[in-house]
């Protein structure tokens, strides 16, 4: 194995339109930051790098949908999801963003760079355009129906109902998703990343990683490369992102994916620039080991085309392996954004205050390595209440709570080893080599599966040898029994610490040992005969049934929300297509059945205890009649006298509340449900008919 000198990881950088939730932190951030501590615990040299991806069309949708700049949203989001980070003890050296200037000047430098090379194809091609705006449309300004599923409002590069990639050509009845209108078809320039010519670079350099990679990764990247690499477009028109660095492209800004993941180089950059260190050989030794953690719809863009990006720059390394996840689910169900299907975790951290590292646990403990898997909020409770209370927190409360007990806190001596004393020791040593050789191999649920058998091989042991029996017939050998359960809560405070860092702090406070790397867990004498240990705490509560149901009952909410507004909007689409069927034939003779004629209002009120009633006096040409008709929530009546109309003559007379009605005044149904009066377009004489 290659001997790495530093450690660069990368967290895929959020999109700042919304919050983080536990899928999120369950892909990404929680890997990353296990693998992060777990290396400086080994005291390894680890830039852990974070930020957020503020620049791509949804923000500017957002934005727009607010009455807000891009700059106001993405100001919102950066702050909010930097402090969640901060709660959840996501131990990022930098934090940065992809609006700051460093990363503008990174990223433009970057191209400039490329383009120097002559790396990029230069290309004219046909887009849409928005004629209303004056503007080229980006994929996601532009939405129609899905070809695949044929639902409404799917957008330009992908249809969110079925999940299907798109190109915007695809799109049925294509509108601009900024003013409504067909866009039509023009010609514009761009950049594009010739990655059809660096495929064969590619391929060599991932088949070297079959053996390595998560065979989910590898298996993406093969799918790929097997259907042959197109040149991609790394600009766009766009007034929101980092412009163009030539001066033909004015209006145009660089591709989001572009510029993002050249983010984490710019994060790093800001580092040097704060702590006074070199960023450099994190970004271009060899003995770098770069590692990016990232959900598996980030898989293309972190194995495909930065790594080509890097390689064509040629100052830099690529990624050593990039251990990329599946998704979360949700009770049963995808999550999403837009329905609100999700656990927000500045949400929860409002609900379970202080309770993040149990969050933690639950995420790491069900993560979606290897397939998607489920959040319940019933099995986050039996986690919690099975697991953190009864093992851990358990385990460790015995031990501390015996020690106080017997020996008034202080640690007893270990006397001489049986074999069951011996054989404990002996597992004791073994365990941080299993765990880290799992959090080596990003097998972090596994890991985190041995520190819990860590916990319990202690309870076992107090279980079996029974110090609270034992203490009046052999105080010695309880010293002994005593001395090891400690040694085994020593090493738990080290070894938990990657995983749930809060509570691994809590423990080593308690148990007086400090920071302690991980070379020392295992040692049977972290703790050393007559240092004093604190009083016990309780470490993780119980979590009741209440707070479970609570949070069902807010899912329960949000499907009911979701159900309701689904329905809506098909009895809206229902509306829609009656409204445009076109009735059934009619023969012309029973058309010309019908008297339609011109007349003028003489007099118009509205009718008592009817408020979508008015009640016409009409001039008909042949006589004066009475006609009522259900326009009251549409004019005014004084708006409508001496105005000319349509009526039908010879509709048989209804009487409606009251009053007898001869006729049908004629209006046309607005697509909002506005109903207007259909007039002559220019004044005729009343009673001219209508045909
Ligand atoms: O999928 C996403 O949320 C992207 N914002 C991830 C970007 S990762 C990197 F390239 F910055
Ligand atoms: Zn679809």
């Amino acid at each position: 194995m290659k001997d790495f000198k530093r450690y660069t990881i990368t967290s895929a950088l959020p999109y700042t339109n919304g919050e983080v939730h536990i899928g999120h932190m369950a892909g990404v951030y929680l890997p990353a930051d296990i693998y992060a501590r777990y290396q400086r615990s080994r005291g390894e040299d680890v830039l852990f790098v974070g930020g957020s991806d503020e620049h791509g069309v949804p923000i500017t949708l957002k934005a727009k949908a607010e009455g807000i700049t891009p700059q106001d949203v993405v100001d919102k989001y950066h702050e909010s999801i930097k402090k969640t980070f901060k709660e959840f003890k996501i131990s990022f050296d930098v934090y940065s963003r992809t609006s700051a200037p460093i990363h503008h000047e990174t990223s433009s430098e970057f191209f400039t760079h490329l383009h120097e090379q002559g790396v990029f194809l230069e290309q004219e091609s046909e887009q849409y355009y928005d004629e209303a705006n004056d503007q080229f449309l980006a994929d996601r300004y532009i939405t129609g129906t899905c070809p695949n599923c044929k639902s409404e409002g799917a957008y330009g590069d992908q249809c969110e109902n079925c999940g299907t990639s798109l190109s915007p050509k695809e799109l049925i009845n294509a509108k601009s998703a900024l003013s409504g209108a067909v866009p039509i078809m023009k010609s514009t320039k761009h950049w594009y990343l010739p990655l059809d010519k660096m495929q064969a670079k590619l391929e060599t350099w991932i088949d070297g990683h079959k053996g390595d990679w998560k065979s989910n990764v590898y298996g993406q990247c093969k799918s790929w490369l097997d259907s042959g690499l197109k040149p991609r477009a790394v600009t766009r028109d766009l007034d929101w992102g980092v412009k163009v660095p030539l001066k033909e492209a004015d209006g145009k800004v660089l591709y989001v994916w572009f510029d993002a993941p050249i983010g984490y180089i710019s994060a790093s950059k800001e580092w040097a620039e704060t702590t006074g260190k070199d960023w450099k050989p994190y970004w271009q030794d060899e003995d770098s080991k770069l590692l990016h953690f990232i959900g598996k719809d980030n898989i293309v863009f972190h194995c495909i085309i930065f790594p080509a990006m890097l390689m064509a720059h040629g100052d830099y390394i690529v990624p050593e392996n990039v251990p990329a996840n599946e998704f979360l689910n949700l009770e049963g169900n995808k999550i999403s954004t837009s329905k609100n299907w999700a656990v927000w975790l500045p949400d929860y951290l409002k609900e379970f205050e202080g309770k993040a590292d149990v969050l933690r646990y639950v995420l790491c403990a069900n993560a979606p390595e290897a397939k998607d898997n489920d959040f319940t909020w019933k099995d986050f409770q039996a986690k919690n209440n099975n697991e953190l209370v009864a093992v851990l927190g358990n385990f460790l409360n015995r031990a501390v709570v015996l020690t106080h007990k017997y020996y008034e806190g202080k640690i007893p001596e270990r006397g001489e080893l049986n074999d069951q004393d011996q054989a404990v020791l002996d597992q004791l040593a073994n365990f941080p080599g299993i765990i880290g050789g799992k959090i080596e191999k990003y097998k972090f649920k596994e890991a985190l599966f041995e520190v819990i058998n860590l916990a319990r091989l202690g309870n076992k042991y107090l279980a079996e040898t029974e110090p609270w029996k034992l203490v009046k017939e052999d105080a010695k050998k309880v010293e002994t029994i005593m001395n090891i359960a400690l040694q085994i809560s020593a090493t738990l405070a080290i070894v938990l610490e990657p995983f749930l860092p809060d509570s691994a702090k809590k423990m080593s406070d308690l148990l007086g040992i400090g920071d302690r790397t991980w070379e020392e867990a295992g040692s049977s004498d972290l703790l050393a005969p007559g240092d004093q240990i604190n009083e016990a705490k309780i470490l993780f509560p119980k979590i009741e049934d209440a707070e479970i149901e609570a949070q069902i009952q807010k899912l329960e909410n949000t499907k009911m929300n979701n159900e309701s507004s689904a329905a809506k909007a098909k009895e809206d689409e229902e509306k829609s297509m009656e409204k445009s069927a076109v009735k059934e034939e009619v023969a012309f003779d029973d058309f010309m059945k019908m008297d339609i004629r011109v007349a003028t209002v003489l007099e118009c009120k509205k009718v008592e205890k009817a408020d979508k009633l008015l009640q016409f006096l009409l001039d008909t040409g042949v006589d004066q009649r009475t006609v009522v008709s259900g326009i009251a929530k549409h004019y005014n009546p004084e708006d409508l006298v001496g105005k000319q109309v349509s009526v039908l003559m010879n509709l048989a007379p209804r009487k409606i509340r009251g009053v007898v009605s001869n006729g049908m005044i004629l209006s046309a149904e607005n697509s909002d449900g506005s109903l207007k009066l259909i007039s002559p377009y220019e004044p005729v004489d009343n009673g001219s008919s209508i045909g």
